[in-house]
């Protein structure tokens, strides 16, 4: 199993804070944010990872993580030149990946959860997980009934179908480039991570689990504000 962190784009959502830095390396309490999605990586066991950034902070992402040696894990750099869509993370990393299946974190995506034994068991296919959330419009959203067989996944759908957000981790096998080469620009012009999902649906291929853990996307100000206040609140816990 290899790991993609998708650490590109522009966070515009997010200036001031980002217009002189990335939004992967703004702080969560004590730690820049990429620290999360690497360590939810070395966690499940996955060391051969690959990091997408974009090039304006190149230099900061080496600085700030080398090698990979500090965590325990190899990492490899891959430059995203315009903020494509999610889905370009496994064309990007086509050559990275070969034939091994991935695991894809977004780099703004923070958990509380350990995913060693469903990526420890993955064989084929794909496997997604949903989150309830208040919000669901501000995500992709699955729908999926109760024998957790997925019936669709729109992204920020005006209607939801329902009030699960697909989260920013996916773990799949190697079709998966080859399957984001199919996908067309959605309206706001990015190939769209659901479209490549999608594409394991009708052989019956796609596995969903439910989140129990906490899960944040801190890719606003109020988000990040919350992760912030999480991990402060669990090391001040940790140290009682
Ligand atoms: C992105 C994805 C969306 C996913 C979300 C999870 O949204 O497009 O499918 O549910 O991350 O964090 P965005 O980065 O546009 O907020």
């Amino acid at each position: 199993m290899k790991g993609i962190i998708l650490a590109g784009g522009r966070a515009t959502r997010l200036r001031p804070l980002t217009k002189i830095t990335s939004k992967q390396l703004l702080p969560v309490y004590d730690k820049p944010m990429i620290f999360h999605p690497i360590e939810t990586l070395t966690q499940a066991g996955i060391q051969d990872i690959l990091i997408i950034i974009a090039p304006e902070y190149a230099g900061q992402f080496l600085n700030l993580l080398g090698t990979g040696s500090d965590f325990g894990a190899k990492f490899t750099y891959e430059i995203q030149e315009e903020p494509r869509g999610l889905a370009d993370a496994f064309i990007i990393g086509e050559h990275f990946i070969g034939n091994d299946n991935v695991t894809m974190i977004l780099g703004d995506n923070i958990f509380d959860e350990n995913f060693s034994s469903v990526v420890q068991n993955f064989q084929s296919g794909g496997h997604v997980f949903a989150k309830k959330v208040q919000d669901p419009q501000r995500y992709a959203v699955i729908e999926f009934d109760e024998h957790q067989n997925v019936l669709s996944i729109m992204e920020k759908p005006q209607i939801p179908k329902s009030d699960y957000a697909m989260v920013g981790l996916y773990i799949l096998d190697n079709r998966a480039s080859k399957f984001a080469k199919n996908v067309k620009p959605s309206a706001r012009d990015e190939i769209e991570i659901p479209d490549v999902i999608n594409q394991y649906l009708p052989s019956g291929e796609l596995k969903v689990t439910t989140l129990s853990g906490i899960w944040e996307d801190a890719g606003t100000f109020d988000s990040l504000l919350k992760v912030n206040n999480y991990w402060a609140e669990k090391a001040r816990d940790s140290n009682k």
